[in-house]
């Protein structure tokens, strides 16, 4: 596993991640982290919870990870983890480690993945995911209006009936059972207690589409139920 540490790329040893894990309340993960600011606000506003971010686009992550690595009164959190790779080919040692997975804004192959429900993208998600985790997955609508961006033209709008007909049988056969799918705009987020919608922010002012899931066992896929 390569963790971003400052300016470098370091292979810690697994003591590092079971001491971290050891002493989390909860653990987040945060797929396509970007610059990895909103995981560094959750870590220092949650100090014993672990936030780990994902995201192939390691350098981004830099700035961020220099700021953790300060004294927690000047600005640190060690209770973040920076992790350089994409979620299909997403490190063994963070198989099963997470209780909130989520996927804020994302583009390129995540954001392909996750409306196409492809394969590799929702099983790596799951990967990461204990059974009984949440999984968060926002998307701006504003991709769908014009000018659409040329790479995301063939893709399908993320609406609540796409997700009804289409996204949720895919993504129970990577073990995530859909509970909702709604769009919501910047305002409404205030209304909502979730960690999530904190995380976002009623500053935002796009309108968003938020679906959310949970990690299920084959067992319970085929019973049609979780627990
Ligand atoms: C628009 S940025 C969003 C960053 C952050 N979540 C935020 O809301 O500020 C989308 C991120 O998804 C990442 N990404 C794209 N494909 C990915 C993949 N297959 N696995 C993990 N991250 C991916 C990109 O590198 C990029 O940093």
């Amino acid at each position: 596993m390569q963790v971003v540490q400052g300016k470098h790329l370091v292979t810690p040893d697994g003591e590092v991640l079971d001491e971290l894990r050891s002493r989390a309340a909860r653990v987040i993960v945060d797929v396509g982290t970007g610059d990895a600011r909103t995981a560094y606000r959750l870590a220092k506003a949650q100090p014993e919870w672990l936030v780990v971010g994902i995201d192939p686009a390691w350098q981004r992550m830099s700035p961020t990870s220099v700021r953790a690595s300060r004294k927690p009164a000047k600005g640190g959190a060690p209770n973040l983890l920076l992790v350089n790779s994409a979620i299909e080919t997403v490190p063994a040692e963070l198989h099963g480690i997470a209780d909130e997975v989520s996927v804020l804004m994302p583009w390129g192959k995540l954001l392909r993945g996750v409306v196409h429900g492809d394969g590799d993208v929702c099983a790596g998600l799951r990967a990461v995911a204990r059974p009984g985790a949440s999984l968060d997955i926002t998307v701006g609508t504003s991709i769908w209006r014009d000018p659409v961006p040329l790479e995301i033209r063939e893709l399908p709008e993320l609406t609540p009936e796409y997700v009804d007909t289409v996204l949720a049988g895919r993504l129970a056969g990577y073990g995530w059972q859909v509970t909702g799918a709604e769009v919501i705009s910047g305002a409404e987020m205030d209304r909502m207690s979730s960690s999530w919608a904190r995380r976002l922010g009623s500053g935002n002012p796009e309108v968003v589409i938020h679906v959310r899931a949970t990690a299920v066992t084959p067992a319970e896929v085929a019973a049609g139920s979780p627990g």
